[in-house]
C-alpha cells in the first residue's frame, strides 16, 4: 500500500523530534529528582562521610552499597561526586578507585540498556523512546561521551542517549569504560582535596560548566561547517594502474610469445591492433615492418594486425599538432575502438605522441610502448607522461597515460647510431646521481664499455635505469607529478632550453647532460656539493662521450643575457609558478631549491663553458 507524501514526511521527522524530546523529559526527570530528594540523600551520606569502617566485612559492605549508588544514579538523584569523594574518604585511595570505576561502569551499562530500551518497562515510564539500531547513530558523538562522563545529569543523560541511538555496543563499552577509569583516577587522586562542602560544590559546577561550554563550541564548529559544505558535492575514487616492463630478445621473432602474452593478457578473443612506428626506425631497420607483419600472421586469431605498420616522421618531429593530427585520422580511418590496441615502436619523441594520441582518441585506447632507444628503453618508454611540443614549448600539450605494457627488446637497439645509444646513458648517468650512488660508481668503473656501448653494460645500464625510474613512478607517491618536487627532472630545465636553442639538433640525453653539468657546477659553488663529486659527475659524463660545451651555452639575446638562463623562468612557469629545481647534495641525493641565483648560476656556465672547450680540445668529449 502506497503511503501518502505528509505520511512520510511525518515519519521522516518523528524520529528525530522524539529523540530529543525523550531526551529532554529524561534530564528534565533526573534535574527534578535531584531537586526534590538531593538535602535527604546528601544528609543520608554526611552520615558516612563521619562513619570510617574497621573490618573487611564492614568495607565490603560499604563498597557495594557505593557500587550500587553509582550504578543506580541514572535513576536516583545521587549526587556522584559526592559518592565517589565519600569512596575515598573512607575505602582509601585504591579500593575508592575501585569501587568508583565498578559503579561508573555498571551506571553507563545500565544507561545504556535503558535508554536501548532493553529494560522497557522502565523506559517507557520514563518517557524514553526506543530507537531503531543504527539510526542517529553518533549523533551524540564519543566526544560527548568521554567529555560528559564527569558531569553531573548530563553523564547519566548521555549514556542513555547513547542506548537510545544505538550507539554501537562494543565501542560505547570501550569508550566509557576508559573514560570511566580516567575520571575514577582523577577523583581518587583529588578526593582528600575535595571532602570539604564548598570545595565539593565548585568541582561540581565547574565539572557541569566547563563540559557543557567546549561540546557547545565543538557543536557551533561543526554546524559551521555542515553550511560550509552544504553548497559543494564531493566526488571521490581511486584508479590503480598495474603495467609490466617486460625485457626480452627479438619480439618479433614469432617463437617469443612476449607480445602476444601483453595483447591478450587482459582481452577476451583476437586482439586487433594497429602499429605506428618511427620512421627512421623503419628506415635503419628494413627488415622490421616485414616482421611484424609476419608476426602477427603467425599468431592469428589471437592477433589481428589492422594495417601495415604506419611510419610517423621521426624522433622529435613526431611531437607536432599537425602530426597528432594525422595519428587521429589513421585511428578513424582504421576503425580503431576503445578495445583495439596501439603499438607504438620509437624513440621517447614518438612514444610521447603516440601516447598522447592515445590517450586523447576516444578518451584512452589501449597502448603497448616498444621502446627502440636507449633513453626510451630506459626512462621515457616506461613512464606515465605523454605529449607534444606547441606554442615553441617543449611538451606543452600532454597527458598522464599509463600503457597497459611496456617491452623493452635491446635488439631494437643495435641499428641505433653510436650517438644516439650514448644519449640515452644520460638519464642512467641523472637516476644515479640523485638515487643510486653504487650505481653512479658502477658507471664509472664501466665508463669506457659504456662509451662503446658494449652489451652486456649497456644492457646491465638500461635495466638498472629503467628500474630506479619505475621505482620513483610508482614508489615515490606523486606519479602525476602534482606535487612541486620533481628529482627526475635534475638537469633538465637547462636542458629544455638547450634542445629549444639548438633546434634539436642536439639530442634531449646530450642536453640533459649539459644541464647536469652545469647544476653540478651550480651546487659546488653554493657548497651543496664538494669539489671532488662534482668533478666526478663531469668528469664521467665527458668519459661517457658527451660534449659539455655545445655552441648554445654561449648564446646572448638582445640584452646581453644568457639564453639558456633564461630557461629558469619557462622552468618555473612550467612548473606552475614554484620553482623548484633538484640539485645534487652528494653523489646519491639530490634536494630542491626553490631559488636560483642568477649570478651565481652564470659563472657555473662561465665555468662549464671553459671546462667543456678545453676537454674538447683534449679530445676528452666528443663534438656535437
Ligand atoms: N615521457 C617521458 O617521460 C619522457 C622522458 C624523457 C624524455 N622524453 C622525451 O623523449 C624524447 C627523446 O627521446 P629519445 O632520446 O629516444 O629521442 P628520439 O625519440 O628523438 O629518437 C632519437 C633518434 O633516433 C631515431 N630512432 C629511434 N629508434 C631508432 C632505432 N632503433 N634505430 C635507428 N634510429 C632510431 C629517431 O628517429 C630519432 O631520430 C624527447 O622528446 C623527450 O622530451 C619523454
Amino acid at each position: 500500500m502506497k503511503r501518502s507524501h505528509g505520511y512520510r514526511a511525518r515519519s521522516k521527522s518523528a524520529p528525530t523530534r522524539y529523540f530529543w524530546l525523550s531526551l529532554v523529559v529524561f534530564s528534565a526527570l533526573v534535574i527534578t529528582s535531584f531537586v526534590l530528594f538531593e538535602q535527604p540523600i546528601q544528609a543520608f551520606l554526611a552520615q558516612f562521610a563521619l562513619y570510617l569502617p574497621s573490618t573487611p566485612a564492614q568495607k565490603l559492605n560499604l563498597a557495594l552499597l557505593l557500587v550500587m549508588l553509582l550504578a543506580l544514579d541514572v535513576v536516583l538523584p545521587v549526587p556522584s561526586s559526592l559518592v565517589a569523594l565519600l569512596a575515598v574518604a573512607t575505602l582509601g585511595s585504591v579500593g575508592g578507585y575501585l569501587v568508583i570505576f565498578i559503579g561508573l561502569c555498571l551506571g553507563a551499562g545500565f544507561g545504556y540498556a535503558l535508554g536501548a530500551g532493553y529494560l522497557r518497562v522502565l523506559s517507557s515510564r520514563l518517557g524514553l523512546h526506543q530507537r531503531q539500531p543504527g539510526q542517529l547513530a553518533y549523533r551524540l558523538g564519543t566526544l560527548s561521551l568521554i567529555c560528559l562522563r564527569g558531569v553531573p545529569v548530563l553523564a547519566e543523560t548521555s549514556v542513555v542517549a547513547a542506548g537510545m541511538q544505538r550507539y554501537p555496543l562494543r565501542p560505547f563499552l570501550l569508550v566509557t569504560t576508559l573514560a570511566n577509569a580516567g575520571l575514577a583516577l582523577a577523583y581518587s587522586a583529588i578526593g582528600s582535596l575535595l571532602v570539604e562542602q564548598n570545595a565539593l560544590l565548585v568541582a561540581i559546577l565547574a565539572s557541569m560548566v566547563l563540559p557543557v561550554v567546549f561540546i557547545a563550541a565543538c557543536s557551533l564548529f561543526n554546524s559551521w561547517r555542515k553550511r560550509e559544505r552544504r553548497d559543494t558535492l564531493h566526488g571521490r575514487f581511486e584508479v590503480s594502474y598495474d603495467y609490466p616492463v617486460v625485457f626480452t630478445d627479438h619480439l618479433f621473432d614469432p617463437r617469443n610469445p612476449c607480445l602476444r602474452q601483453q595483447l591478450t593478457a587482459s582481452h577476451k578473443g583476437p586482439a586487433t591492433v594497429l602499429v605506428f612506428a618511427d620512421e627512421q626506425l623503419l628506415q635503419c631497420a628494413p627488415r622490421l615492418a616485414g616482421e611484424i607483419v609476419d608476426y602477427f600472421a603467425a599468431h592469428a586469431p589471437a592477433l589481428h594486425l589492422q594495417a601495415a605498420p604506419i611510419a610517423v616522421p621521426a624522433g622529435e618531429l613526431s611531437k607536432d599538432g599537425q602530426v597528432l593530427q594525422q595519428l587521429y585520422a589513421d585511428m578513424l580511418a582504421h576503425g580503431l575502438d576503445r578495445h583495439c590496441y596501439v603499438l607504438a615502436l620509437g624513440g621517447g619523441a614518438v612514444l610521447d605522441a603516440v601516447g598522447y594520441a592515445c590517450a586523447t582518441f576516444h578518451r584512452g585506447m589501449r597502448l603497448v610502448r616498444v621502446p627502440t632507444t636507449v633513453l626510451a628503453q630506459n626512462d621515457a618508454g616506461i613512464g606515465v607522461k605523454n605529449g607534444i611540443n606547441a606554442f615553441e614549448q617543449k611538451n606543452l600539450l600532454g597527458a598522464f597515460y599509463p600503457a597497459s605494457a611496456v617491452i623493452n627488446d635491446f635488439q631494437l637497439l643495435t641499428s641505433l647510431g653510436h650517438r644516439d645509444q650514448i644519449a640515452g646513458l644520460a638519464e642512467a648517468v641523472k637516476v644515479a646521481l640523485i638515487k643510486d650512488q653504487a650505481f653512479f660508481q658502477w658507471m664509472e668503473q664501466q665508463a669506457d664499455a659504456l662509451a662503446r656501448f658494449d652489451h652486456p653494460a649497456s644492457r646491465h645500464a638500461i635495466h638498472r635505469c629503467a628500474e630506479l625510474h619505475l621505482g620513483h613512478i610508482t614508489g615515490a607517491g606523486d606519479p602525476f607529478e602534482r606535487g612541486n618536487g620533481r628529482p627526475l627532472d635534475y638537469g633538465h630545465w637547462a636542458a629544455h632550453k638547450l634542445e629549444k636553442l639548438s633546434q634539436h639538433r642536439l639530442r634531449h640525453g646530450e642536453a640533459v647532460a649539459v644541464g647536469m653539468a652545469l647544476d653540478a657546477l651550480y651546487a659546488n659553488a653554493q657548497g651543496l656539493l664538494g669539489d671532488a663529486e662534482s668533478e666526478r659527475v663531469i668528469g664521467l659524463l665527458l668519459r661517457l662521450g658527451f660534449n659539455l660545451c655545445p655552441p648554445e651555452l654561449a648564446l646572448k639575446d638582445g640584452q646581453g643575457r644568457s639564453r639558456v638562463l633564461l630557461g629558469l623562468e619557462e622552468f618555473r612557469q612550467h612548473l606552475g609558478g614554484q620553482l623548484s629545481i633538484p640539485m645534487l647534495c652528494r653523489i646519491g641525493a639530490s634536494v630542491d631549491l626553490h631559488e636560483i641565483d642568477a649570478a651565481v648560476m652564470e659563472q657555473a656556465l662561465q665555468r662549464l663553458s671553459s671546462r667543456g672547450a678545453l676537454a674538447v680540445a683534449l679530445g676528452e668529449g666528443c663534438a656535437q
